[in-house]
């Protein structure tokens, strides 16, 4: 296998006189050194970046950042700081954000089971949607808002019913699915009618979202004109498209851009007589390609005729995506960016499982020994989120790194953490 592309390594990445790659300025080796491993290295510029580029083509309002992908109080600070609205799917999702001092108003609360406890949350902040998805949600919002809440700016998730191209974990707009309202079923239609006819909620909108790392635009846009003629002809003042733009993860890939991806989505939505505010939720476009993450080779095992295992100090309690979804990555090692791959490996991780894998096919170059940092690329999007304690391994540490200093905006656990709600 050849080099690693550069195009899958954050927007900062150079190589030094020594063939090692620096982020932000900062030696990913030093940062091993310093930080220990497994650790997450953000890339603060491209973050900042991405969520820029996505206000620059959807509008401040248009542009909302999908918490789920990667969440702490530092990105939800950065996100807001570069004038995109949040996305937040539960109550833990809302209190990190506020936490991290982003203004309710510049929030908008998802799920697909919201607990009274959560929405009680939600209306007690002022969220400033909600994104209704069943009629016992909105029976919740009503029993609310007769205790005295406010009633609050709702948009409706509908259920397109369409087919995308990605895993089927991922795809959340096909008729057969837990998420909204269905369309093909005249549910849709029926939650229009008793969210305008409710003095509890304040219909502003209909939202739609149709799977994840989703790579066709035209996907996207064929959704739209599914939906054109009902959210048309319903012509509220909003229209939530959801997230799901794909990125690029392994050598060969190729997604449309954030620019043009947005672009389409407008130009759609005008062409099918749209006239809502259009609004998206990206996630992942904005946080994948933004991080590695590095580990230490603990074991290196050739099995003659089979393959080489190389065993690191993380695997699927910070990356569970290979797991659930299939998903594959590169693997290159920091001290030789550039260096020519070799070596095939499999990637795996401490955990008591066959298959727990980081990356079924990879590649190294050929001296690579125990005691090296490895690391994979575009890992800042359902890596660190989705992370587990699973055999009670500690979640690793988050740096932001940026013009040449790294700054830990997650602690790695320790056992106290991991004791701390363990009554005995
Ligand atoms: C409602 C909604 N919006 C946005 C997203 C973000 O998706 P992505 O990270 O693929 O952009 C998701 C992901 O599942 C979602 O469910």
């Amino acid at each position: 296998m050849s080099a690693l592309p550069p195009n899958l390594l954050p927007l900062t990445s150079s190589q030094d006189a020594q063939g090692h790659l620096r982020i932000g300025g900062v030696d990913l080796l030093d940062l091993a050194a310093d930080f220990g491993t497994p650790l997450f290295v953000y890339d603060e510029e491209h973050l900042r970046s991405r969520a820029a580029a996505a206000v620059g083509a959807l509008g401040p309002d248009g542009a909302i950042y999908a918490t789920k992908a990667f969440l702490c109080r530092a990105m939800a600070r950065l996100a807001h700081e570069e004038g995109m609205r949040l996305d937040v799917a539960t109550g833990g999702e809302l209190a990190v954000a506020l936490a991290a001092g982003v203004p309710a108003d510049r929030l908008v609360m998802h799920g697909n089971n919201k607990a009274s406890w959560e929405l009680r949350a939600a209306l007690d902040a002022g969220v400033g949607r909600i994104v209704v998805d069943s009629a016992v949600e909105l029976e919740r919002i009503e029993a609310l808002v007769a205790e005295g809440f406010e009633a609050p700016r709702v948009l409706l998730r509908i259920n397109p019913g369409i087919e995308v191209h990605t895993h089927e974990h991922i795809t959340t707009g096909n008729p057969d699915s837990k998420f909204g309202f269905p369309l093909s079923t005249g549910q849709a239609q029926e939650a229009v009618q008793r969210a305008r006819r409710s003095g509890a909620v304040e219909l502003v909108g209909l939202h739609m979202h149709i799977g994840s790392q989703v790579f066709s635009v035209d996907n996207f846009l064929e959704g739209l004109r599914t939906v054109a003629p009902f959210v048309g002809g319903e012509d509220l003042p909003e229209f939530i498209v959801g997230g799901g733009l794909g990125v690029a993860y392994v050598e060969g890939e190729e997604a449309p851009t954030l620019e043009s991806w947005a672009a389409a989505v407008r130009q759609t939505c005008e062409d099918v007589g749209i006239h809502s505010a259009v609004a998206a939720e990206p996630g992942r476009a904005i946080v994948a390609q933004a991080a590695v993450t590095l580990y230490e080779v603990g074991t290196i095992k050739f099995i003659p005729g089979v393959r080489t295992y190389v065993a690191v100090d993380g695997g699927m309690s910070d990356n569970p995506r290979p797991v659930l979804y299939g998903s594959g990555y590169e693997t290159f090692l920091p001290r030789a960016v550039a260096a020519e791959r070799e070596m095939p490996i499999r990637l795996v991780g401490k955990h008591c499982e066959s298959g727990d894998l980081i990356v079924r096919e990879g590649a190294v170059p050929a001296d690579l020994a125990v005691g090296d940092i490895v690391a994979t690329p575009v890992t800042g999007a359902y890596g660190h989120s989705m992370g587990s304690n699973y055999n009670k391994v500690l979640r690793p540490p988050v740096v932001f790194v940026s013009g040449g200093e790294a700054r830990l905006v997650v602690r790695g656990e320790t056992v106290a953490d991991l004791l701390a709600t363990d009554l005995g």
